[in-house]
């Protein structure tokens, strides 16, 4: 039978691997489809590609090496560009942090003749369906494949970001925000201490979600994220003030979250927790302030976001994707589109389909709870 392929793109995030077994489990044992894993994403792709479309006789290289892979017992060669996926080659690794299969970021790929390259690789290698598994650009490059090509192609939203509008959750998500509750935690030990405040940046890229969640999940005290708009000072100001307002009324510490993708007026270069830690500071210190000694710790939390074992919510939701996957895939009437929870129902919708509208409420609605449920 034609194979699938499977790829995932962009920034990893954690369930990508439960989600790779779902498929293959799935593929193998529910609908006797061979499943080909690409490795480092559209990259390993454009790898491939180019090395078939060289020297003559390397396509044949490439099968056989394929083929040579099944039964290897879960070793993945690094060399290798394409494997197939047997039942060992994605034994264990349902919780685990990252990607087996590797991903990496693929600018080449925004070059048409390069994604014909991979299309023309995809059909010599008879593949009927690619999975694509990534944020925003990995599945932007799917659609183009999808519109560029004949193939059966299905993106898969993973991204810690939560910035994908059409889906409530991304795979990755509800991993990150327990990372984020078990840093908070740890903060929330040395600021009791030290009686300071912490100021914790949180990643997200453009989009809020990922913090607000993470805020709300963990008390902490307050959020800054993007789509309140550019932070001025006299804004940072005002939030210095309800700190020390919270101070005067008893409060110790106060851990206060800010997404990477918060704006400044005026523009700034450094961090948001640098450069929030920097006003804050100013305020506490100026002349005749209650509080001249409080200090104020900034931290840059990072990659540590990305990875760590994908909670039972992750692993549960990729194989709900990965169902909705292979049915998109073997609906001979079915279409190309993107695997999407909405109203807690997984379903696939076209690619480049409208924002669900309760996206913007729902984060809304979490401000104000938030707000109501910190206590200061
Ligand atoms: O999209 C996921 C994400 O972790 C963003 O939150 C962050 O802005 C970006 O990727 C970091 O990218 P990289 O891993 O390439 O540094």
């Amino acid at each position: 039978d034609s194979p699938v392929a499977v790829l995932c793109s962009g920034g990893d995030a954690p369930g990508m691997n439960a989600f790779l077994r779902a498929i293959v489990r799935l593929g193998l044992n529910r609908h006797h489809v061979p499943v080909l894993g690409i490795r480092d994403g559209y990259r390993g792709l454009v790898r491939a590609a180019k090395l078939v479309n060289g020297e003559s006789g390397e396509l044949v290289r490439l099968k056989q090496e394929i083929t040579a892979h099944a039964g290897n017992r879960g070793l993945i060669d690094a060399q290798q560009c394409i494997i197939q996926m047997d039942h060992a080659s994605v034994s264990g690794i349902m919780g685990k942090g990252g990607t087996i299969l590797g991903s990496a970021r693929c600018m080449d790929f925004h070059k048409p003749e390069v994604r014909r390259g991979a299309i023309d690789l995809l059909e010599k290698l008879g593949v009927k369906a690619l999975v694509v598994v990534g944020g925003d650009g990995s599945l932007t490059g799917a659609r183009l494949l999808a519109e560029e090509s004949s193939l059966r192609v299905i993106g898969v939203p993973a991204t810690i970001d939560n910035d994908l509008q059409f889906t409530e959750m991304a795979l990755g998500v509800d991993t990150a925000v327990h990372t984020l509750v078990w840093a908070v935690d740890h903060f929330i030990d040395t600021a009791r201490s030290h009686r300071r405040v912490m100021v914790l940046e949180t990643m997200g890229r453009e989009s809020g979600d990922l913090a607000r969640m993470a805020a709300l999940a963990s008390g902490a005290e307050m959020v800054i994220t993007p789509e309140s708009g550019p932070l001025t000072e006299q804004a940072m100001m005002s939030y210095a003030e309800e700190i020390e307002g919270a101070m005067t009324r008893g409060r110790g510490h106060a851990i206060v979250l800010i997404a990477e993708g918060v704006q400044f007026d005026p523009p700034q270069t450094r961090n948001g927790a640098y450069v929030l830690r920097d006003a804050f500071q100013k305020y506490f210190q100026r002349e005749g302030a209650p509080f001249q000694d409080l200090e104020v710790r900034p931290s840059v939390l990072g990659h540590l976001q990305r990875g760590g074992h994908s909670t039972p919510g992750d692993c549960i939701l990729a194989a709900r994707f990965a169902e909705e996957a292979w049915k998109a895939i073997l609906d001979p009437a079915g279409a190309n589109g993107i695997t999407a929870l909405q109203h807690n129902k997984v379903q696939i919708v076209p690619f480049g389909c409208e924002d669900l509208p309760e996206r913007a409420l729902h984060s809304q609605a979490m401000d104000r709870l938030h707000d109501d449920l910190s206590s200061w």
